[in-house]
């Protein structure tokens, strides 16, 4: 992400109503006062209170601020961390809590908005961006019981030092009564994390799906609006945490969709109260067939890989065939991992440094054998200035995607005559494997 495409919020000097945008608006939208000036105001994480449904209330915040996950890919929208308050008649449970550099604002919000007494902090899965409060709610409120599956119960354990008489394990497809409403416990190992489960409110016919579903977004409202941003984002999103298991995001897509619920409350994003766009597209992504897409991850040293990569990418789409060129050194790496969820074919451009391949395009095949994408195809070009292995470290870093590997091409210093026709043919044997599973 680039400065140059940063939203920033501007607030009108005549009416103070905030706009979210890359540059000041000429005309206010709100008074349509054109005597205006716009000051911009530095985004900072906010806590939220909003009822969603029937006593069921968000109690999370919007980190706009953070600029990476993981330390992998960038945000280009920052994230929220989802907390649900659930009162019931005789009951009162949080189902999910905080990013632990929040807690303080996200205890104050629970005060601020009368929150006494809870009785059970549900935690759907023990990564700490979403656990990481339960102690210091646990002191705030001392009788509440963490209600969790036996592996949360074990990571919290160990990772946050939760007492273990603080936590009453629950079985798959138990259930607990708030009063007028019960939680049901549905256990979804591997999406994302083997502990992960989600959370049924059956009166209210709605899931707490955790990172299921969700998206590094932030957001004014709670409900999702329809958007290209917010498609991105969840894909990224998807690309990133989900893809690797693909299999199993099909099968709680598929159940979720089978369960007809009212709304999709994730831990991340906006919530979901038309299910269909979220379970839609991820209908789509973790589908099996590919689209017909190369993605062409190269870094070039001396621009004789980028002239390879330009070429070949030429005479792909000549025939029909999308492609995706994608920079290593200066791209955004979410960019990469969004296009291997579509793509049918991986070509790999590299330099030679010292006698291997750049260690950036080395840190790329990783990635995409750990992100597992559906890609069908794949191959190499690059270029070497006095000799060494080029693609056997690659090759063998992709090997665990089984991909059918179509000649790589090797040349020396520049591309020239022979090596082109070699690129003529690589774009014929490309779209031949394209034919073959009928994206041509
Ligand atoms: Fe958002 Fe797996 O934590």
């Amino acid at each position: 992400m680039t400065d140059s495409k940063e939203k920033h919020l501007w607030e009108c000097s005549v009416c103070g109503c905030l706009i979210e945008d890359i540059e000041a608006p000429y005309i206010c939208p709100l008074c349509e006062n054109e005597n205006v000036f716009f000051i911009k105001q530095e985004k900072e994480e906010k806590m939220k209170f909003q009822e969603i449904k029937n006593n069921i209330f968000y109690c999370g915040l919007n980190d706009y601020g953070r600029k990476i996950f993981d330390e992998l890919i960038p945000l280009e929208h920052g994230t929220s961390y989802n907390s649900y308050l659930v009162k019931g008649s005789e009951k009162t449970a949080i189902i999910d809590t905080m990013y632990p550099p929040m807690t303080e604002k996200y205890l104050k919000n629970l005060a601020d908005n009368n929150v006494e007494n809870v009785d059970y902090i549900v935690a759907n899965h023990g990564e700490q961006d979403h656990s990481g409060s339960i102690p210091a709610l646990l002191e705030k409120y001392p009788n509440a019981v963490v209600l969790t599956n036996s592996k949360v119960a074990e990571n919290i354990k160990s990772m946050l030092l939760v007492p273990e008489e603080k936590i009453r394990v629950i079985a798959d497809g138990e259930e607990v009564s708030l009063g007028d409403k019960t939680l049901k416990f549905i256990l979804a190992p591997g999406v994302h994390w083997p502990d992960t489960m989600f959370t049924y409110i059956k009166e209210d016919n709605v899931i707490c799906t955790c990172d299921f579903l969700g998206a590094h977004y932030t957001f004014d409202d709670v409900f999702a609006v329809e958007c290209k941003e917010l498609e991105l984002s969840a894909k990224r999103y998807y690309a990133e945490i989900m893809m690797p298991f693909r299999m199993l995001s099909k099968k709680y897509t598929q159940m979720i969709k089978d369960m007809n619920v009212d709304m999709i409350l994730p831990s991340h994003g906006p919530v979901h109260n038309i299910p269909d766009y979220i379970l839609d597209l991820y209908t789509d992504w973790t589908s099996d067939a590919p689209k017909n897409l190369v993605v062409m991850p190269y870094v070039s040293m001396y621009q004789s890989t980028t002239e390879m990569i330009d070429y070949l990418s030429e005479k792909l789409e000549a025939k029909g065939i999308k492609t995706f060129k994608f920079d290593i050194v200066d791209d955004d790496l979410g960019d990469l991992a969004m296009s291997l969820v579509d793509a049918a074919t991986i070509v790999l451009g590299t330099s030679m440094v010292l006698a291997g391949p750049h260690p950036a395009s080395v840190n790329v095949a990783y990635l995409a054998s750990v992100l597992r994408p559906k890609a069908k195809f794949a191959s190499l070009v690059g270029s070497y200035g006095w000799g060494g292995k080029l693609f056997d470290l690659i090759a063998q870093l992709l090997a665990p995607l089984k991909l059918d590997l179509v000649e790589p091409l090797q040349v020396k210093g520049k591309p020239k005559e022979d090596d082109f026709k070699k690129l003529d043919e690589m774009a014929e044997s490309i779209f031949e494997k394209h034919k073959s599973i009928g994206l041509v």
